[in-house]
């Protein structure tokens, strides 16, 4: 299958790391919902992605894969309209990672910066392993093994499908180029018709003298519109504009969340390693005891001292779930010392119950029945794996490891 037809698809993983919580929802889980109906949407689990950091301890992951697809059930995600799967049960990936590594520098690696941000972070675990430095390589044949044009990501994971991008890049340079690629492309472009092909050189030629993203968007569209052209004339079409050979891997893009950061009940970021969490699957009586405790405006030591809310962690929850009046309602009474801590973190805690409520519901039906989730997960496995299969046989051929 070619590199054009699959524009809009959209792949992004996840590491298993068990219960989510509203920071996940929020930022990650929310934006997938919508993008399910968008787009052909690949979902998966990158537990294999655990292991470079958890090889000492693989056991626990299993439990921390279906907690994790569980939440993402609870929050919406249609098996319906995406695919969900897990990387380890499509061993597609692990060959990809493979061949990758015999083409891919190791100063592109070593220059990734969560390469030397996770070690310094995570002193304790020892991660000067293979694996850990083939962590953005790893996630490079994730993507590219979808053919997946658009990755949501948040702002860490940026430079990851940054190097995807350049691994695709030198994958069709190295792989992509036949000897009379130049007459393949003038003689597709030829079957093309006038009118398209003379867009079509215009765009190339825009694309490649400005870098003009908007330019190369459009060709694609263009090319991928064509009806009279095979596959693989649709594929070199492409690589002519991106100034690489035939594209047999496409270059995808990081598809950045619009959701701001979901503050915790500290103020910093919500992150299970701060501690300060709301789990999706949250009882109302904790979501309630863990608002009722957060810290507020430390001025406020008595109910008639007046606070500042820029100062209380609790105002930042409110600008995520409060509507203007009930902000407005905040800011006066805080400032004024007209209403209470308590009464003043009571909405916040009604709007989080309310909105974990439909989220508990669906996952209780998907606690009581395994075999469902298990079912959903390897009818998306058996998917995967067929597209998989696809790029790889591509692949195969490009390197002449299609002996006969
Ligand atoms: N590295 C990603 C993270 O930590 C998870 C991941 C693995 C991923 N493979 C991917 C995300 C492919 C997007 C696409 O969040
Ligand atoms: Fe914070 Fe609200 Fe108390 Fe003001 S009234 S200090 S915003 S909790």
């Amino acid at each position: 299958m070619g590199a054009v037809v699959t524009e809009r698809r959209v792949l992004s993983g996840m590491r298993p790391t068990g219960r989510l919580h509203l920071g996940h929802y929020r930022g990650v889980l929310q934006n997938w919902v919508h993008l399910q109906h968008e787009y052909e949407c690949f979902f998966f689990v990158a537990d294999w992605h655990a292991l470079t950091t958890h090889y000492d301890d693989p056991r626990l992951i299993e439990s921390n894969v279906w907690e994790m697809v569980i939440d993402w059930l609870a929050a919406g995600i249609n098996p319906g309209s995406a695919t969900l799967f897990i990387q380890s049960r499509v061993s597609e990936h692990a060959e990809l990672h493979l061949l990758l590594s015999m083409m891919t520098p190791l100063g592109w690696l070593e220059r990734v910066p969560s390469y030397k941000d996770q070690q310094e972070k995570l002193k304790e675990r020892d991660l000067a392993t293979y694996g850990f430095l083939g962590y953005p390589l790893l996630q490079s044949a994730d993507i590219l093994i979808y053919k997946a044009g658009w990755v949501p990501v948040g702002a860490d994971q940026v430079a990851h499908v940054e190097m995807t991008r350049e691994i695709a890049r030198r994958f069709n340079h190295l792989y992509g180029r036949e000897p009379d690629f130049e007459a393949m492309v003038n003689s597709a472009l030829k079957k093309m018709g006038k009118k398209a092909a003379k867009l079509y050189t215009q765009l190339r030629k825009r694309y490649q003298e400005s870098g003009d993203e908007q330019a190369l968007q459009t060709a694609r569209a263009l090319v991928d519109d064509q009806k009279n052209i095979t596959l693989v004339d649709k594929e070199r079409l492409l690589g002519s504009v991106e100034g690489s050979g035939k594209a047999i891997l496409p270059e995808p893009q990081a598809l950045l969340a619009p959701q701001a950061k979901m503050p915790g009940l500290d103020g910093q970021k919500m992150s299970k390693s701060y501690g300060n969490t709301i789990e999706l699957r949250e009882a109302p009586e904790s979501v309630e005891a863990k608002i009722k405790t957060m810290p507020t405006d430390p001025a406020r030591v008595r109910r008639s001292d007046p606070g500042d809310p820029e100062k209380c962690p609790v105002w930042q929850l409110h600008e995520v779930y409060s509507d203007q009046d009930i902000k407005d309602w905040v800011q006066t009474g805080c400032r004024s010392a007209g209403i209470g801590c308590l009464e003043c973190k009571r909405t916040i805690i009604d709007a989080i119950n309310a909105e974990l409520a439909p989220i508990k519901a669906r996952a209780i039906e998907y606690e009581n029945d395994r075999g469902l989730i298990k079912s959903i997960v390897a009818e998306g496995c058996e998917i995967a794996r067929e597209q998989a299969k696809q790029t790889l046989d591509d692949v195969r051929v490009a390197l002449g490891f299609d002996y006969g």
